[in-house]
């Protein structure tokens, strides 16, 4: 049987209940995107949610966040982004909010999950602490492995978010060339689909649950593309299967505000 992990991410959630960022109710749009996930034949094994999870860093944005998942009855995993609060996430998520480096056994795969987010900045970083850490768990264990983080550690040809991916990515990238047992790096951030390889490894991106942005582009700009999720079928050979999946259409158009928002 294989493993069905559903992908979602930048949900730039809100305390309040209709909270909107660039025009999008950011609520709204995760339950429609949730919905969509969980409505396929095939039964999810796991959600695993890939940062930006509360955009105003509200515990009651992370609170329901936990209730909502909860109420899937399926294993989550919680990474950070660079709008989380890591102590919040901690104090409300419980459980599902995942540290620095955080190892889940699922049949015969290992999912890890890496903090790559660092306090006041938008980019992201990976110690030399959690690299080691890393190193160690996949010496330990040669399973097939997918490693979830926040940040994208490869440029994605888009001119303004290439500036702040993972600072030091290369050296995820390294390890993945010493440990050909990596089959993954996932990751959100990027609010669009994204999908490359190295060597045998996928590199994968994944639209936002909310807005997106627009792919390839030199400069901060929104695409209008539906949100969406991304799907991971991971085989017990350690071969892997993966698709984008977008609602068909999404009442709310998000604005698109020149230069951030
Ligand atoms: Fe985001």
């Amino acid at each position: 049987m294989p493993i069905r992990l559903l992908q979602l991410t930048d949900l730039h959630l809100f305390g309040d209940p209709h909270g909107q960022l660039l025009g999008i109710t950011t609520r709204g749009s995760f339950e429609a995107v949730l919905e969509l996930a969980l409505s396929s034949d095939a039964q999810p094994s796991a959600i695993v949610v890939s940062g930006d999870l509360v955009h105003d860093e509200t515990p009651a944005g992370y609170r329901y966040l936990r209730e909502t998942l909860k109420r899937t009855d399926l294993p989550h995993y919680c990474v950070a982004g660079n709008h989380d609060d890591v102590g919040l996430m901690q104090e409300h998520l419980g459980s599902a909010a995942l540290g620095s480096v955080a190892l889940r056994r699922l049949r015969s795969w290992n999912l890890v999950f890496l903090d790559s987010s660092v306090s006041g900045q938008e980019g992201g970083h990976l110690t030399a602490a959690q690299l080691n850490q890393l190193q160690d768990l996949l010496e330990e264990n040669r399973a097939p492995t997918a490693i979830f983080l926040h940040h994208h550690p490869v440029p994605i040809q888009s001119a303004w978010m290439d500036t702040m991916g993972v600072d030091n990515g290369s050296e995820l990238i390294a390890l993945c060339d010493r440990n050909p047992h990596i089959k993954a790096l996932v990751f959100g951030h990027i609010h669009q689909s994204f999908s490359a390889k190295h060597g045998e490894c996928s590199i994968l991106g994944a639209p936002s649950t909310c807005f997106q942005f627009l792919s390839g582009s030199k400069d901060f700009a929104i695409d209008d593309s539906p949100p969406g999720y991304r799907e991971l079928t991971l085989y017990p050979d350690g071969s892997l299967a993966t698709k984008v999946v977008r609602l068909e259409h999404y009442a709310e158009l998000p604005l698109h505000q020149v230069g951030g928002y």
